[in-house]
């Protein structure tokens, strides 16, 4: 097995997104800083409602998948084709806007801690003008998987194999939507656990670290990732994450790369000048969430 090599750190940067809501970006921070097909990975975290109270107020999608993992506090999403969906610890939220959605992600609380994250997926360019799909997937749903060398991994989406037994998330390969076959793992390690695992060769991969640290790579080869960073992959066929002094929680997501012209305009994901033109055109006359 060709174990992957830790290749590139996007530490991730303080901004505010919605109505001001305070988050960290690393993906996405900066034009082009994407590991295709995922185009940006935001982590919120506060116990200060000042910072989050604001929320993200209804606004437009096209061209992508959305993807919420909750992992303290309550958000409420409500879209223009009727959904609603309230996101507790735990739960995920999956959202292919595909040609169209608007929506709002509103906090259901007024004081107390929200974490969490929103990854975004990008879709191929037969896909990005398809119906827009919404599923809630609630913490229950997600299966977690005791590890044999210690720890914890929780299965979000596509189908691995830990310790040897095949385990499939939720959201799985298998639906015909998912053509970047993606995978996405939340993983609990304490200090020193090793974690291994094989993954798809020709797929990107990426980890990030949201506690702690950890050290990423063949043993006597691994890099570290610090904390609050992304650490991108190199291609091969197995992952193997040692966890540093204080143990570490960290998303590992992979998916099979789509090799397109990415064109981004604010929440709009296209392939051509000319497409976001007609997004913004369709926005603005109210076709792109028809
Ligand atoms: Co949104």
């Amino acid at each position: 097995m060709s174990i992957r090599t830790l290749v590139h750190v996007i530490e991730s940067v303080p901004t505010s997104d919605g109505a001001g809501v305070k988050l960290r970006r690393s993906l996405g921070s900066q034009r082009g800083l994407h590991v295709d097909p995922f185009l940006m990975l935001d982590e919120f975290y506060s116990d200060n409602p000042d910072d989050y109270i604001a929320g993200f107020p209804a606004h437009p999608h096209r061209g992508f998948e959305t993807v919420t993992y909750m992992l303290d506090g309550r958000m409420r999403h409500e879209d223009h084709m009727g959904n609603r969906g309230d996101l507790g610890p735990g739960d995920v939220q999956w959202m292919t806007a595909a040609h169209g959605i608007i929506h709002s992600e509103m906090p259901q609380q007024s004081a107390g801690r929200m974490r969490g994250f929103q990854l975004w997926l990008n879709l191929p360019s037969h896909e990005k003008m398809k119906p827009a799909t919404y599923r809630d997937i609630p913490a229950a749903a997600i299966p977690r998987v005791a590890l044999k060398h210690g720890g914890e991994a929780k299965v979000i989406a596509g189908t691995v194999e830990l310790d040897g037994n095949f385990i499939g998330g939720p959201v799985n390969n298998s639906e015909a939507r998912l053509s970047t076959d993606p995978l996405y793992l939340d993983v609990h390690l304490s200090a020193g656990e090793i974690f291994s695992m094989p993954t798809t060769a020709g797929h990107s991969a990426f980890l990030y670290a949201y506690e702690g640290s950890a050290q990423v790579g063949a043993a006597g080869a691994a890099k570290r990732l610090p904390h609050r960073a992304a650490g991108v992959l190199s291609d091969g066929d197995g992952i193997r994450i040692e966890a540093g002094p204080e143990g570490v929680s960290l998303l590992l997501l992979a998916a099979r790369p789509l090799r397109e012209p990415v064109v981004q305009y604010g929440p709009f994901v296209m392939n051509t000048r000319e497409e976001i033109e007609q997004a913004l055109a369709d926005y603005r006359d109210g076709r792109l969430a028809a």
